[in-house]
């Protein structure tokens, strides 16, 4: 199977969907429990209040770290304002299961074609909301998209909220701090900020440069996912708003990146999809992790002893070739 990368799962791949299905565990409604007593993956709708309720029972999270679909074409596209009745019912129900001191982030897109929607929609939306706002980060991606007639769109937008006073814990990059100057009396002395650092590398601020985008040749590739996260990016937002054997949350759970994320950082994590194919793609990464200490599949993918079993033929058939 290293040679059949699996196609973008969202896009016209009915049949191949339709082969993938019966080897997924969870059905909607239905929740995994992890062998190991750390971690849950559940299939269904976030937005869904009892669904949520069924499945933290009475546990607490500290930290939520969501990746809702953003409204833009590539995915099924509602009105701007149906989206952010959508959104705020996802967002009511983390409020519901996040602890009193606790911690929210929000990817999100800008559609540069329209008005930007929906992040202005949202924020005004989460204006509203129990959530205090305190940073808005953008993380640079290496590829993008766009005309030789406008800027190449490479920002990925991330919202950072909280509710009570939630620890946070500085991040450091790997940048190295080159620049000299902030002069200032210390103890009598000149100093420049090398001197008073306690990093040598530069203190992780709100404009992240420094992750890689995630692309097929990364050992944490999970082929026929679309919207995957860098690890580095998940473990940076765990490491600076959650400790060690703290219960974390992700409700748009896709290649399950916050649930490998936490398992590399000792937290425990229930995450959500409402496609049983991504809930078990989440799974199979875990253990995938646990087997082979491996984050994702590189050239292979998370199907690939089922998928071997067919032919070339068959294999064209459910739109995957050579
Ligand atoms: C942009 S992806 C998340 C990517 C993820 N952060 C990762 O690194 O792999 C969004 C995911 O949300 C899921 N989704 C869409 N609507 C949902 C809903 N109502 N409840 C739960 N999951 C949903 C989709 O199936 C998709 O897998």
């Amino acid at each position: 199977m290293e040679k059949h990368p699996l196609p973008r799962l969202d896009t016209d791949v009915k049949n191949l969907r339709e082969h993938l299905l019966p080897f997924c565990r969870l059905a909607t409604g239905k929740i995994w429990h992890d062998p190991q007593g750390k971690h849950i993956v559940a299939c269904g709708d976030s937005s869904d209040s009892k669904f949520i309720k069924q499945i933290f029972n009475k546990s607490q999270a500290v930290l939520a770290v969501h990746d809702p679909p953003y409204n833009l074409v590539m995915f099924e596209k509602q009105t701007v304002d149906e989206f952010v009745v959508w959104c705020k019912r996802w967002i009511e129900n983390s409020n519901q299961i996040l602890s009193e001191n606790s911690s929210l982030y929000i990817w999100l897109g800008a559609d540069q074609n329209d008005n930007f929607q929906p992040l202005p929609q949202f924020m005004i939306m989460m204006g509203e909301s129990q959530f205090k706002s305190r940073s808005f980060i953008t993380m640079r991606n290496q590829r993008g998209y766009g005309t030789q007639k406008n800027w190449m769109a490479i920002r990925q937008e991330l919202l950072y909220y909280t509710k009570g006073s939630p620890a946070y814990t500085v991040q450091y990059t790997d940048i190295p701090k080159i620049l000299k100057g902030y002069y200032k009396e210390v103890d009598g002395k000149i100093t420049d900020n090398s001197e008073r650092g306690k990093s040598p590398t530069i203190r992780s601020g709100n404009v992240w440069v420094d992750i890689q985008q995630v692309f097929y040749r990364m050992q944490e590739n999970v082929n026929g996912c679309y919207g995957q996260k860098p690890l580095k990016s998940i473990e940076r937002i765990i490491e600076a708003s959650s400790a060690e054997n703290e219960l974390i949350t992700d409700f748009f759970s896709h290649s399950g990146t916050t649930l490998i994320a936490a398992e590399r950082t000792n937290r425990k994590c229930i995450t959500i999809d409402i496609d049983p194919i991504f809930a078990e793609i989440s799974i199979r990464r875990l253990e995938h992790l646990r087997e082979t200490g491996k984050p994702g599949w590189q050239a292979s993918n998370p199907f690939a002893k089922e998928l071997s079993k067919l032919n070339r033929h068959e294999l064209k058939a459910i739109g995957i070739t050579e």
